[in-house]
């Protein structure tokens, strides 16, 4: 079982920093590693870093895979608020990282069906080398919205009003942000051999301190984490540790 490494950093750039080394020994250490990314804005700084240090020929992401954490559904191709488009935009393009490499998951046709397929097919390959999360302000993990157990799958979900209201903020208003979703389950995170859970802002202060201080349960999936089969990093930027 894990024990969680906490790192509490004073600021966006010492966590984007932070969360870089973590993702860059993951990379270094072995070649051929399956990443999913969070989008959301908190990990977006450490992309940036990560960037850099590929721009500068310190990070070959030659051997990186990317399997796609969560994806809003009911969207017409195309649209801006697609959680792939973001993905390309912060991540891939930046790491050079090209479609080819990585497995987008199912938005149309028989999803239960499709999820299912998804989950046998990762598993198949060996599953997620580092989960890079980001901590909704309802505890969830993905769109694993709560309540949602440690052996959930990879599934459709609808969102909760906790999270519709704090997407608001990505896409315009409440109205835009889309209801449904498909998310990788509880259970694959939690088999990662890696999970790099980021956390900032006061908003996130009395969330993060049950995920890690409260009892672990469905009604805060980031609880989990603290059960999860491999080695867990969280680094915490001062406000959300402290709130303040
Ligand atoms: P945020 O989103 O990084 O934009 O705060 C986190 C999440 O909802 O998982």
């Amino acid at each position: 079982m894990a024990d969680p490494h906490l790192m509490v950093v004073d600021d966006a750039a010492r966590l984007a920093r932070a969360g870089a080394d973590v993702v860059a020994d993951v990379v270094h250490a072995d070649g051929h590693v399956t990443i999913a990314p969070a989008t959301g804005d908190t990990p977006v700084g450490m992309y940036a870093d990560l960037a850099e240090r590929h721009a500068r020929g310190d990070l070959d992401t030659g051997g990186v895979s990317i399997v796609q954490l969560d994806e809003y559904l009911g969207l017409e191709p195309g649209d801006r608020r697609a959680l792939y488009g973001w993905m390309d935009r912060t991540v891939l393009r930046p790491l050079s990282i090209d479609a080819g490499r990585v497995s987008r998951l199912p938005t149309d046709g028989d999803l239960d069906a499709a999820c299912a397929a998804f989950d046998r097919d990762l598993g198949a390959r060996g599953g997620i080398d580092l989960a890079i999360l980001g901590l909704g302000t309802n505890g969830h993990l993905g769109f694993n919205e709560p309540p949602s157990d440690a052996a959930s799958a990879t599934r459709t979900v609808d969102l909760t009003r906790d999270t519709i209201e704090a997407n608001a903020r990505y896409w315009g208003s409440e109205g835009d942000v889309p209801t449904r979703a498909v998310t990788l389950g509880l259970r694959t995170l939690l088999d990662a051999r890696r999970i790099l859970l980021l956390v900032a802002g006061a908003s996130k202060h009395a969330i993060v301190r049950r995920a890690l201080e409260g009892p672990v349960g469905e009604d805060v999936p980031a609880s989990f984490v603290r059960e999860a089969r491999g080695s867990v990093t969280v680094v915490v930027d001062h406000a959300a540790w402290e709130g303040e």
